[in-house]
């Protein structure tokens, strides 16, 4: 359980205002799922959750309300336009800025939740995963990764990885340098 300090009430505050009751749900199935796994792996269970409830604090705002936010923050502008990839970053700037987080741990999970990225810490796999399983979520191939979750983590964040690199591509849409280079580094580490 994470401590009621003033920061978890802040934050699940702001949660409750911003987000829809979806992805409110969603993000507290996350925690749940991130907690269960930081006990399996033995990483700290209350930051796993205070990552899970950061994660996706600033998924629901309107591109314009986003792009306050990268200008504000000072989020590289490269992520503008791109909701999917910006509200990762804008959680993290926000939990340094904002929040007044200092934990690189707990801010590099929420900052790479989304892609990924090569070498990920425990704490990085963790959220990436509990994102991607939690109960709620429904698509090709996500029995696969439940299973491997909690047998071998670097199996399921390449399964996880793999079937992003394919949808992305299906879809003709942008892939970011980090998920291509976190998949090759999976891949290479698998190989050796
Ligand atoms: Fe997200
Ligand atoms: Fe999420």
């Amino acid at each position: 359980m994470i401590e009621q300090n003033e920061t978890v009430q802040r934050l699940e505050e702001f949660l409750k205002e911003n987000l829809k009751e979806s992805r409110l749900k969603h993000t507290y199935a996350v925690k749940e799922e991130a907690a269960k796994l930081a006990r399996v792996y033995g990483a700290d269970v209350s930051k796993a959750e205070l990552a899970a409830l950061f994660h996706d604090a600033y998924r629901n705002l309107s591109p314009q309300a986003m792009d306050m936010y990268i200008n504000t923050l000072k989020v590289p502008a490269r992520y503008k336009g791109n909701a999917n990839l910006a509200h990762s970053k804008i959680a993290a700037a926000a939990m340094e800025q904002v929040f007044e987080i200092d934990d690189p741990e707990l801010i590099n999970a929420v900052s790479y939740h989304t892609t990924g990225r090569p070498n990920m810490s425990l704490m990085e796999k963790i959220l990436f995963i509990a994102d991607a399983i939690e109960p709620g979520r429904h698509y090709p191939g996500v029995d696969k990764i439940r299973e491997a979750a909690y047998e071998d983590l670097d199996k399921a964040c390449r399964l996880s990885l793999e079937g992003t690199v394919r949808f992305l591509k299906s879809k003709d849409a942008f892939i970011d340098q980090d998920t291509i280079d976190a998949l090759k580094y999976l891949k290479e580490k698998d190989n050796l």
